[in-house]
C-alpha cells in the first residue's frame, strides 16, 4: 500500500493543516507529537509521540514525505532541517479554497489557508505559512519560514523577512519591507519599513521592543 504522509506536529494547527492535505486528497499517515504525552489522536490521525518517530519511520518504515505543522516559526524551520536531513521530502498542503495566481512561486512545505489569496509574481518561501482568509497581492517577497496570520492584507511590493511573524489581522501598505524575525503585534498597520528583529505593534505600528 503507497505510504501517505507524516505530519510532524499534533496540535491545533496541525488538525488544520490534516484537514488541508486531506482537502488535496492526500493521505495522512501518523502525527508526530511531543515527548510529553497528549492526545492519541489528531482530527483521527494516529498519533506517535516522540521525535525519535521521525527517524523510525523514515528509516524502518520507507516513509518520504512529510509536513511540518508547527506553529512557531523557529522550531518549524528546526524540525524540518531534522525530517530533509533524514532523507524526507518536504510537501505542501495548499486549500483548495486557497486563490492562487499562476504566476506566484513558491517554495516546499508551505501552508496555505483556505480564503488565502496569492496575486501575480509574489513568491513565497520554503516553510511558510499563509493563514485563513490572508491576502497577499502583487509581487511581494514572502521569506523562508514566515507565519501570515488569519486576515492579514498586503498590499502589492511588500517584503516579509525570513522568520517572521505578523499576527492576525495585520495591514501593510504598499512597498514596505518588514525585516527578518520580526513579531509584528496582532491588528498593527504598518506604514513604514521595521528593521530586523523587532517586535512592533499598533495604528501605526511602533517599535516596543528591540
Ligand atoms: C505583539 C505580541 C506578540 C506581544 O506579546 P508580549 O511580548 O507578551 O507583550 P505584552 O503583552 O507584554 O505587551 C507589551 C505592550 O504592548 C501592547 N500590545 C501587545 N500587543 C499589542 C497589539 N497587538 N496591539 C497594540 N498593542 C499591543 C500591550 O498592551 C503592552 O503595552 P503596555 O506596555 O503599554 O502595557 C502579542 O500581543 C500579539 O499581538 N501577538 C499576536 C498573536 C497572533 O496574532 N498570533 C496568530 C496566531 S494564528
Amino acid at each position: 500500500m503507497k505510504k501517505g504522509v507524516v505530519v510532524v506536529g499534533a496540535g491545533g494547527h496541525a488538525k488544520v493543516c490534516v484537514e488541508l492535505l486531506r482537502a488535496m486528497g492526500v493521505q495522512v499517515d501518523y502525527c508526530i507529537g511531543s515527548g510529553d504525552g497528549g492526545a492519541e489522536t489528531c482530527v483521527g490521525v494516529p498519533v506517535l509521540h516522540g521525535d525519535e518517530h521521525i527517524r523510525r519511520l523514515r528509516e524502518e518504515e520507507n516513509y518520504q514525505d512529510a509536513f511540518v505543522a508547527i506553529g512557531s516559526n523557529r522550531l518549524r524551520e528546526k524540525l524540518a532541517g531534522k525530517a530533509v536531513s533524514q532523507g524526507y521530502r518536504l510537501v505542501n498542503a495548499i486549500s483548495p479554497l486557497a486563490v492562487i495566481s499562476p504566476s506566484v512561486r513558491l517554495g516546499g512545505g508551505i501552508a496555505i489557508m483556505a480564503g488565502a489569496t496569492i496575486n501575480a509574481d509574489s513568491a513565497i518561501g520554503d516553510l511558510a505559512i499563509i493563514n485563513t482568509g490572508a491576502t497577499v497581492d502583487h509581487d511581494c517577497r514572502i521569506g523562508r519560514a514566515v507565519h501570515i496570520a488569519p486576515q492579514c492584507g498586503l498590499a502589492g511590493n511588500v517584503t516579509v523577512g525570513d522568520g517572521s511573524m505578523l499576527g492576525i489581522g495585520c495591514k501593510v501598505i504598499p512597498e514596505q519591507s518588514i525585516g527578518n524575525n520580526v513579531v509584528l503585534g496582532a491588528g498593527s498597520v504598518v506604514i513604514a519599513s521595521i528593521p530586523d528583529g523587532v517586535t512592533a505593534v499598533g495604528v501605526p505600528a511602533r517599535i516596543i521592543r528591540q
